[in-house]
């Protein structure tokens, strides 16, 4: 028997993008509008959880009309209503919640509330129509860095976790002290490209007792004491060759411990996931690592790494489908843990 169609309303809210999509079967991506208030934030240097919240409450139910007109079609078609309830501010998170509820109310439509990073590590199932689990995943976003086997839809292993700051966290503070300003990631991103990555050696940290965590808030230090030491001796610092040595640091042990964990794990697929994994040198780095493994390698385009609400409804219809709905009573959980309900 022919399985029926099933199509997701998708809404995203938990930091600084307001998004809306339509999702067929959880790969096919009908809409993916996404309202960034980068410009709003990059005035204050980061993100401001009130002025993001205030920025969802005004763009949220405009969004969303855009989201099923570019799919062309109507509420009612939908056979759930998705959203983002955590991990996030929870200011924004509320935003999502609320309207998700709402619509899900005076529709009958069925509500489904998402982990965000299970958003992320499924955003890799929209353009990678075979990946199917077990395979391990990197998810390294501005709040979280994350080392996890997915062993099947929805199900997750956590190898290892930041002991201390995200990857996206020390990208976007090292770019403020190099005077890159906010957001700091694309930034550092674009200038290493004229930078050498070997002109400073920084320190690839490890954490002694738990060989997957990450720990990056050393590096930040040491960036920061390279600056200073610099400034004392009137040195005037390249930032080209600061942003790639810096880069070069945090690559190296993301590429390590990911190799690390495919090869102890016996996996033969790889994937990436979350805002830092749209960076240009750790795709290369990981694509090489991958190739003389013999792993396949997968990762969503950078407009998918990023926040969106496709990758929410792609994790929602594995949910959905397992018969997963939430009630009314579904709350913002800024810190949810990934695996909890
Ligand atoms: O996944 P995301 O959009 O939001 C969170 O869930 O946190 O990730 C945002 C983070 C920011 O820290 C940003 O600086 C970083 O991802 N980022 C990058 C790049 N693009 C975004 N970091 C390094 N290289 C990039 N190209
Ligand atoms: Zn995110």
């Amino acid at each position: 028997m022919e399985q029926k169609d099933v199509t997701i309303l998708a809404i995203e809210t938990s930091c600084d993008e307001t998004a809306a999509a339509v999702v067929r079967n959880g790969r096919e991506v009908l809409s993916n509008i996404i309202s960034s208030q980068i410009d709003l934030h990059t005035l204050y240097g980061g993100v401001v959880p009130e002025i993001a919240s205030r920025k969802h409450i005004e763009k949220i139910n405009q969004v969303i009309t855009e989201a099923l007109q570019a799919a062309d079609m109507k509420l009612q078609e939908m056979d759930a209503i998705a959203v983002t309830y955590g991990p996030g501010l929870v200011g924004a998170l509320l935003v999502g919640v609320s309207t998700a509820k709402a619509v899900s109310f005076a529709s009958g439509i069925p509500l489904v509330g998402v982990h965000h990073i299970e958003g992320h590590i499924s955003a890799n199932y929209i353009e990678n129509p075979d990946l199917e689990p077990p395979f391990v995943c990197l998810v390294v976003s501005g709040g979280h860095s994350h080392l996890v086997v997915v062993k099947d839809y929805g199900e997750y292993q956590i190898l290892g976790r930041t002991r201390d700051d995200a990857a996206g966290e020390a990208f976007d503070k090292v770019a403020r002290a190099i005077g890159l300003g906010y957001p700091g990631g694309p930034k550092i991103d674009k200038v290493s490209k004229e930078g050498n990555p070997d002109a400073i050696q920084f320190p690839r940290a490890k954490v002694a007792d738990a060989v997957y965590d990450f720990s990056f808030s050393g590096l930040k230090s040491a960036v920061l004491n390279y600056l200073n030491s610099c400034e004392m001796k009137g040195i005037e610092i390249c930032q080209a060759d600061v942003a790639a040595s810096f880069q070069k640091a945090v690559v190296d042990v993301l590429v390590e411990h990911s190799m690390q964990a495919v090869q102890e794990c016996g996996m033969k697929k790889f994937a990436i996931a979350g805002g830092v994994a749209s960076n240009s040198s750790l795709r290369a780095a990981l694509e090489q690592a991958c190739a003389d493994r013999g792993v396949a390698f997968y990762h969503p385009s950078p407009v998918l790494c990023t926040d969106n609400a496709a990758m929410i409804g792609a994790a929602a219809y594995y949910e959905y489908i397992k018969g997963v709905r939430s009630g009314y009573d579904l709350n913002a959980v800024p810190n949810l843990k990934l695996g909890e309900r």
